[in-house]
Order: structure tokens, then sequence, then C-alpha cells
């Protein structure tokens, strides 16, 4: 069949994998992609090199898998060692079986402005200076024309290498606290990685100093700096599924991801598990703000007033993580608290996606230092930040994870989630859909969280066996969210109360299995069965919740 062209969609251009993924179950033979300027440029700046804007020529690479976080196709759940039983290329998961291509918009034009077809919805419309019809074909004068395809691209099974760093815990070494971050680019990777990179050397770098100053961490940690992120999270999910898979349920702290540290030029972003939410706020109130005449301000205060939480208290924003970098693995399949910071742009007014240069050619030291970050504040202040998580989870003396903000966030949740069904009141009275279970779990959570943390203030911090099964109590939470048969579909997302959303992979999803069930549901040939699903997924977010406020009761 002809090919289509498929313009990004507005405002917020789904990644890769998506319009891959939906241009295939609509028959697409080949997918030829490109940046519109609509998503890849801001208003009032110029192309790079003479700005920071994404020039004509640039084509964004990116992996078109569809892994939902099974690591290496070929061998999903298990790592990759020379021994390892390997599918072959045609069961690998989610490898796309028709060719794509990413290209320029200067040269889509040239596709585009003869296209034939139907004129699409304005949304659909980008900011080129053509009709943006859909096709098949092109225009009457031009229909006889054709677009070859001519693409060279192998699969192959190659060697990638993690290099792993551990600094031997004083007190406690059997507990881990991980700094992991990628080192593997699409071309330059001027920001994505180097700009992480760069942030896990230098606190190495400080340890080292530390370290010879007397000082060694209560806890391990370790530095990891992963291979093949861009492959599609090959070298963190491998690690992860190594040998470790065990040892982290059984000893991770924490996780802490060191991917881009700069994506804009606003202020800080944070993604992260609700329970690591105090100590974010706590660390950004002793680090400094990176901006110009702001000295003597926070790094807390400096955020707080350019990205007010309006939502539910007078605080700065703090997101759901979503996927698209190495603590998925981590977080998502094997319950291990984690969190990401990084400086973003003004997601009010910034519409483009990611930095419009993301993944191109143009993403070069030199556009870190004349753009984004002249004098470095700004990596320094998010070092600081993902430093400072690091150190106070490895050396303070009781773990600075709130199992309350925790509750809060499940509060939260439940109504967003319960609302979404309110929106069909009729199916819910006729399939006898209560969300009653859950509020019921998420109350005795909270309760179960404050008990707990009432209990911390009486506790006897010189008996270390009382201070050690606390802490085993709140790094233990995290994985009490994790369902070992994983959701519908996805064996490797297996926590309850977070996935990547299955319809933008950077995006975070609450309830998952809940919201899933509840997408489209109107729209379903057999809605008795999908009520039916809907029912037994809030009876397994139920039971989560309240099993996970079970392991914050006292022993007996
Ligand atoms: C847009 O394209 C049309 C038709 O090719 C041309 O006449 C017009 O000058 C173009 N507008 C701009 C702003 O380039
Ligand atoms: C944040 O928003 C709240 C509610 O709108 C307001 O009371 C508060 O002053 C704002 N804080 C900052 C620092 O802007
Ligand atoms: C919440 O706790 C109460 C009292 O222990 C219990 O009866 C109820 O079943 C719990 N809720 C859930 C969803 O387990
Ligand atoms: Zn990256």
């Amino acid at each position: 069949p002809p090919l289509s062209l498929s313009p990004s969609l507005s405002p917020y251009s789904l990644p890769l994998l998506l319009l891959v993924k939906n241009a295939m179950l609509h028959g697409a033979s080949g997918i030829i992609m490109f940046s519109d300027p609509a998503d890849y440029c801001a208003q009032g700046v110029q192309p790079y090199p003479d700005g920071w804007n994404l020039p004509g020529g640039g084509a964004q690479r990116g992996n078109v898998l569809n892994l939902n976080g099974a690591g290496d196709p070929l061998t999903p759940g298990y790592p990759a060692k020379e021994y390892t039983y390997r599918y072959n290329l045609e069961e690998g998961v989610g490898l796309p079986k028709i060719p794509v291509h990413p290209i320029g918009y200067h040269d889509a034009i040239q596709l585009l402005k003869n296209m034939g077809g139907d004129i699409p919805p304005n949304n659909w419309k980008g900011a080129l200076n053509v009709s943006y019809r859909i096709g098949p074909g092109f225009t009457d004068s031009f229909s006889t024309q054709k677009v070859r395809m001519n693409i060279h691209t192998n699969n192959q099974v190659t060697r990638i290498y993690n290099v792993i760093g551990r600094l031997r815990g004083a007190v406690e070494p059997d507990r881990y606290v991980i700094l992991g971050g990628h080192r593997d680019a699409w071309v330059f990777g001027g920001i994505d990685p180097v700009s992480g990179a760069a942030v896990v050397h230098e606190s190495v770098r400080s340890a080292g100093k530390l370290l010879r100053k007397g000082w060694r961490p209560r806890r391990t940690i370790v530095f990891a700096s992963w291979d093949a992120e861009e492959f599609g999270l090959l070298g963190s999910t491998e690690w992860a599924e190594v040998l470790h898979t065990l040892l982290l349920q059984e000893r991770a702290v924490a996780y802490i991801n060191a991917d881009s540290a700069i994506e804009g030029m606003y202020t800080l972003r944070i993604d992260c598990t609700p329970s690591l939410h105090t100590l974010v706020y706590d660390i950004t109130k002793q680090v400094s703000s990176p901006e110009e005449g702001e000295e003597g301000l926070s790094l807390y205060e400096s955020w707080h007033k350019r990205d007010n939480w309006t939502d539910d208290r007078d605080a700065p924003r703090i997101s759901k993580l979503g996927s698209g970098s190495d603590f998925e693995a981590y977080f998502i399949r094997l319950g291990i608290a984690a969190g990401r910071a990084r400086y973003t742009k003004n997601r009010k007014t910034e519409r483009y996606s990611s930095y419009p240069v993301y993944h191109s050619v143009y993403e070069t030291f030199e556009l870190v230092e004349r753009f984004y970050d002249p004098s470095f504040q700004k990596l320094r202040a998010v070092a600081q930040v993902r430093g400072g998580l690091i150190f106070l989870l490895a050396d303070s003396q009781l773990l600075p994870l709130d199992a309350s903000q925790y509750a809060g966030s499940l509060t939260k949740y439940a109504h967003t989630i319960a609302q979404l069904g309110q929106k069909h009141t009729d199916s819910l009275v006729k399939y006898g859909v209560s969300f009653d279970s859950l509020f019921s779990a998420v109350e005795n959570f909270t309760v179960a969280a404050r008990d707990f943390h009432e209990r911390l203030n009486t506790l006897d911090r010189t008996d270390p066996i009382q201070v050690r099964m606390v802490n085993d109590q709140l790094m233990y939470l995290e994985r009490a969210f994790v369902d070992p048969l994983g959701l519908p579909g996805r064996p490797f997302y297996r926590h309850v109360i977070f996935a990547p959303s299955s319809h933008n992979k950077y995006a975070g999803e609450s309830f998952p299995g809940i919201y899933d069930a509840l997408f489209d549901i109107e729209r379903t040939a057999n809605p008795k069965q999908m009520w039916d699903e809907v029912k037994r997924q809030i009876s397994i977010a139920a039971f989560t919740v309240h099993a996970a406020a079970m392991t914050l009761t006292p022993p007996a």
C-alpha cells in the first residue's frame, strides 16, 4: 500500500515507539518519521548553531522497541549470559516488523507538499507551510509518484559493558544505595547522557574526597555506568536480572537515576516515589539557587516560585515516575524506592517535546555551554540534589523514607481513579462495581503509616536491632507494592501503584491495572467482561495496599 506520513501529534508528540506501534496496528508497511517544528522549535529561538531549536536537517533517533521492561529482547526475564537461551529474532520481544526511518523537516516538506487524501483535524497539523493531508498517495498530478524506502539496518547480538563501583558500608554493608546512569549516546550525547554521566563521576569524586578524610558511609553505595540504554534500557535491566534480582530484592534501599541533568533552563524537576518527597524537599532547602540574581535563595525557594504545586499543598511540584530511563527495572519490576532530578523547561508555556535537539546530531557540549547552562550552576545544583539523596540515604541512621507521604499520594490516586470510574455511573450500578475496598485499604494504610511514624519518635536509637527493624520496614515498603504476577500482558511491570502509561511510555500512570481496564471501556465489544476486569483490578489494588499497610505494623 502507498505510504502515509505520520505527522507527529501536537501539543506533545508521542514517543517514537507509540507512533510505530499505532502505525503497525493500522497496516502501515513502513514509516518515515519527522520532527515537526510545531513540536521541536520554541518561539523566537534560532535553529542550532545560532540557537537551541532543531534545524530542518535534524532527525531524532530513538529506539522503537515495544519491550515493556523485558530488557534484551532475546532473553526476557533472565540475564543475557554466554550460556543463556536466546529466542530467535522472530520471537524477540517488541521488535518492529516494518522499516522505520527518521528524517528532518526540510526533507519531510518535499514529501508532504504533494500529499493527497483528506485534510486532517486541526490538532494533527504542524507548523510547516503544507496542508498536512494524510494520504494515502499524492495529489492528482503527482499520483504516479512513489516513495521507496531503502533501509540498511541489521540486528545483531553484541557485547555491552556496565561499569560498577562499590563503596562498602561501614555499619550495614548489606544495604545498597544505588546511583546509576547510562553512558551510551545516540551521537555526541552533549545532554543525553553526558550531562548526567558527569554527575555520577562528580559524585564518585566527592565520595573519594570524603573517604580520604576518614569517612565511610553507613550503608554500601553502588555507582553504576550503564551501557545500551538507548537500545531499550538494556544495560540496567540486564544488571538487574544478573543474579542481582534476588540480592537487590533483599538488600536495595533506593535507586537514584542519573540520566540527562538538564532538559530546559527554567527550574528543577523531580519525579520520584512518594516516600522520597520529604527528603527531596529537605535537600533542596540546603542547596543554593543556581539562578542569576537569586544569591541567598535556596533551590527550594527558586523552584517553589516557578513551579508551585497548586493541587493540594503549598510546595513545589513533584511528579510520578514514568519510564524512558534506567530506573525502570529497579522501580517498576523490583519495587525499589527510586527518584530522578533534572533541570527542566517551563512546562506551562514551552510545549515542545523534551528539548528541541533531543537525540539529534546537534546535541553537543557546545549546546550546553552556550545556551543551556553557561556557568554550569544548574548542572551543579542537580548534582547536589542527586548526590544529597545518595549521601543521606546511605548515611542516615534512620532511613529518610516517609510512609505518610505514600499514604497522601495513595489517597489522591484512589480519588483520581474512582472519579474516572464515576464517569460511567450507570455501568457501575449495572455491573456492581465499587471502589469501597480500595478506599478502605488506603484508609488502613494511612492509619498504619501515621502510627509507624509516631512510634519512630519514641524509638530507642541506641538499640541497633530496633533501628534495623524499622529500617527494614521502610526499605521493604516499596517492595510490598509488587505483584509477582505483573500487570495484564506486561509481566515485567509489577508495581501495582505505578507503571509506565500504556499510551505514552514517558508518562507514569497510577493504579495502572484499573486505569487500563477502564481505558476506552465505553467502546468495548463486551462490557460485562471489561467491567469484571475492572472489579478484578480494584480487588488486586485494594489487597496490595492493605498488605503494604500490614508491613508497617509492629512485629507482634
Ligand atoms: C506557503 O505556501 C504557499 C504555496 O506554496 C505559498 O504561496 C506561500 O507563499 C507560502 N507561505 C509562506 C509563509 O511561506
Ligand atoms: C503557591 O500557591 C499557593 C496557593 O495558590 C499560594 O498560597 C502560595 O503563596 C504560593 N507559593 C509561592 C511560593 O508562590
Ligand atoms: C481495613 O482494615 C479493617 C480493620 O482491620 C478491615 O476490616 C478491612 O478489611 C481492611 N480493608 C481491606 C481492603 O483489607
Ligand atoms: Zn538518556
